[in-house]
């Protein structure tokens, strides 16, 4: 498919341990069209971490092709893909990853720095952000004073700083009571109105059912 955001084509993944080898994958080609809502399930420590790694330029595969946007990441060095991660992409992780001792809006600026937003700006961007995740009021609030759902609404604010085209998400819910992972869900169908790509590696059928695709993971493969 030629409007592939992500393509991926026989991608392998060996971590080489100290004393154990692990294949985490073992040939996964995905094809994920531009503007796209796709679930990531499968069980645990079959590889959907590893793959969003992957994709995302966090990580190299053993072997294989990543496309993102039709650039190939393995000719790109590691400052040409920490320049594409900036710039394209947005992450958000299981435990959300926010820096304790700022506050939700200079946890959201610390996604600034590095693409070169202008200092002034980057405070006022950041509240906005936090106004379109419901948070208006949280920005000066710490991590601590905050609830898991609203952590990871500063964390989606955080990853949507540089406006990417593509938001990856692992297992975004997977620490959340019920009703915040409501809000997450909500959030995330605005997103992809809005046309973000999303990939979302979930154990939430919710979520999944909510997808355009599910992709299964299985022992490395996709299924
Ligand atoms: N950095 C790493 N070093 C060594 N082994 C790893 C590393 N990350 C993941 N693994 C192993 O790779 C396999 C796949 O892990 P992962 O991609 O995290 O699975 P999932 O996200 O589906 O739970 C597991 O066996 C895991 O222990
Ligand atoms: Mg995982």
């Amino acid at each position: 498919m030629n409007n592939s955001i992500i393509k991926t084509r026989d991608i392998t993944k060996v971590y080489n341990g100290s004393s154990v080898q692990t294949q985490a994958l073992r040939g996964a080609s995905i094809d994920l069209p531009r503007g796209s809502f796709t679930a990531i399930v499968g069980p645990s420590g079959h590889g959907k971490s590893t793959l969003m790694h992957i994709i995302g330029g966090l990580d190299r595969p053993t072997e294989g092709t990543v496309f993102i946007n039709e650039q190939e990441l393995s000719r790109m060095d590691n400052a040409g893909l920490a320049k594409l991660r900036s710039e394209r992409i947005g992450f958000v992780f299981q435990f959300f990853n926010l820096l304790q001792n700022l506050t939700a809006a200079e946890n959201v600026e610390t996604a600034m720095l590095f693409a070169k937003v202008p200092e002034k700006e980057q405070g006022k961007r950041a509240r906005a952000l936090l106004e379109a995740v419901g948070l208006a009021d949280k920005a000066d609030a710490k991590p601590g004073q905050l609830s898991g759902g609203q952590q990871q609404r500063v964390a989606i604010a955080r990853a949507l700083a540089n406006d990417p085209d593509i938001l990856l998400m692992d297992e975004p819910t997977g620490n959340l009571d019920s009703a915040a992972e409501a809000g997450v869900l909500e959030l995330l169908r605005s997103l992809h109105q809005k046309g973000k790509t999303l990939v979302v590696v979930t154990h939430n059928a919710e979520i999944a059912r909510k997808a355009e695709q599910v992709i299964t993971i299985r022992d490395g493969r996709v299924l």
